[in-house]
């Protein structure tokens, strides 16, 4: 299903109310990491070059309804000014006449950024009043924030109620990259899943299990696999309550034909702050060690068959990647990721991390902005960010 795309939309001279996602790190009023600003860029500019009064608006953390100095926008919109080489103004307030004041001054080619949509308690209520004063603001309405598209938020989905309303142009990105994963991947397709626990994937995996060719399991999630095989994993992380679902996900991939791979060596150690790992076979993990990274025989194994696939789907690191003791199996699986010629995808926060610093990131065909977005979108889920918008 095709929706609306800002492109087909005439914003000479109208006031685009445009939602972002600017919920970027901050260390004091430094942005650690600008990439969802830029990722708003392509839609900012095309904006400005067809001449429209751009209202940007996002959210920043979870202030749950009131003002919060260390949440206030300012600094995603003065990076903004820098990467665009124009003066951004930034407004004080979410809705009111002060800012419709504001926004009548604009002219054409102007950009706004409106303070932060959750400090107004209505918007996590997705309050009608709330959506209708934003409304107000503009004349159009195109939604740009993909990191925010699971959420039913005013300025997410109420506001496409009172406006025309339209996708921004990494929404489509988003849209069209994950979905061609779910509706018509290249083959063979593999997906690699790691990360901490089983519960946060479980729906993902379900949705997977049917339409990949391989599915690589690592991080702390394989440990309630490894269970599941009857394997001893000594002190390793695990959720024993879904060692069911385990051997359900391994019913269901040989039911569909799919080649579930799990690790078959380990690196152990007895703290996840050790300096060093020891290497073991999953049937030999000591009783008093714990399993915090793939082993080099797992990361090449995996690292071959990403090599040969048309389409590959990564999610989630495949061991304790923040302490450089158990950090070589997400390594090699990033390097083999950037290595591959096939279509390449990654999303969650931890694997873009290590395909940033790894410096691979120009490797990827699409690194999705969306942690819990993409998961959902990953699942099957229905996005509300996305389902407000009409059809094309
Ligand atoms: C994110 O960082 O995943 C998005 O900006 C959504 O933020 P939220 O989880 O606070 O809604």
């Amino acid at each position: 299903m095709t929706r609306r795309s800002m492109t087909s939309a005439d914003v000479r001279g109208k006031r685009v109310l445009c939602r972002v996602d600017f919920n970027v790190p901050l260390d004091g009023n430094t942005i650690t990491d600008d990439t969802r600003i830029r990722a708003a860029l392509p839609t900012i500019n095309w904006l400005r070059e067809h001449e429209a009064k751009v209202i940007l608006c996002s959210h920043a953390g979870r202030p749950k309804g009131k003002v919060v100095e260390s949440m206030r926008l300012r600094p995603a919109g003065e990076r903004l000014a820098e990467l665009i080489d124009v003066p951004v103004i930034i407004a004080p307030d979410v809705t009111g006449d002060a800012l419709k004041a504001t926004i009548a001054e604009m002219s054409d080619g102007d950009v706004l950024l409106l303070e932060n949509l959750r400090f107004d308690p209505r918007e996590e209520k997705n309050d009608p009043a709330m959506a209708k004063e934003l409304a107000d603001l503009a004349d159009i309405y195109v939604n740009d924030a993909f990191g925010a598209a699971h959420r039913a938020h005013a300025s997410t989905a109420g506001i496409a109620d009172y406006l025309p309303a339209y996708l921004g142009l990494l929404m489509q990105k988003e849209v069209d990259s994950l979905g061609r994963l779910l509706d018509s991947p290249d083959r063979p397709f593999a997906a690699i899943i790691g990360g901490a626990k089983v519960s946060d994937k479980i729906a993902v995996l379900e949705n997977l299990v049917s339409k990949v060719d391989h599915l690589l399991i690592g991080g702390g999630m394989a440990n309630t696999f490894l269970l599941a095989q009857g394997k001893q994993i000594g002190k390793s992380l695990v959720e024993a309550d879904k060692v069911d679902l385990a051997n359900k996900i391994i019913a269901d991939a040989e039911a569909s034909g799919v080649t579930l791979h799990l690790p078959t060596d380990a690196i152990v150690a007895g703290d996840i702050k050790a300096e060093v790992g020891t290497v073991v076979s999953v049937d030999a993990i000591p009783a008093d060690q714990a399993i915090f990274d793939i082993g080099p025989e797992t990361a090449h194994a995996y690292a071959d068959i990403i090599l040969g696939m048309k389409t590959v789907l990564w999610n989630g690191p495949l061991g304790v990647a923040e302490n450089p003791a158990f950090a070589g199996g997400t390594r090699s699986v990033a390097e083999a990721v950037g290595a591959t010629d096939g279509f390449t995808v990654i999303g969650g926060g931890d694997s873009v991390a290590a395909i940033e610093k790894l410096g691979l990131a120009d490797k990827i065909d699409h690194i999705s902005t969306g942690g819990g977005a993409s998961l959902e979108l990953l699942e099957g889920k229905e996005l509300p960010g996305i389902a407000a918008i009409p059809e094309e």
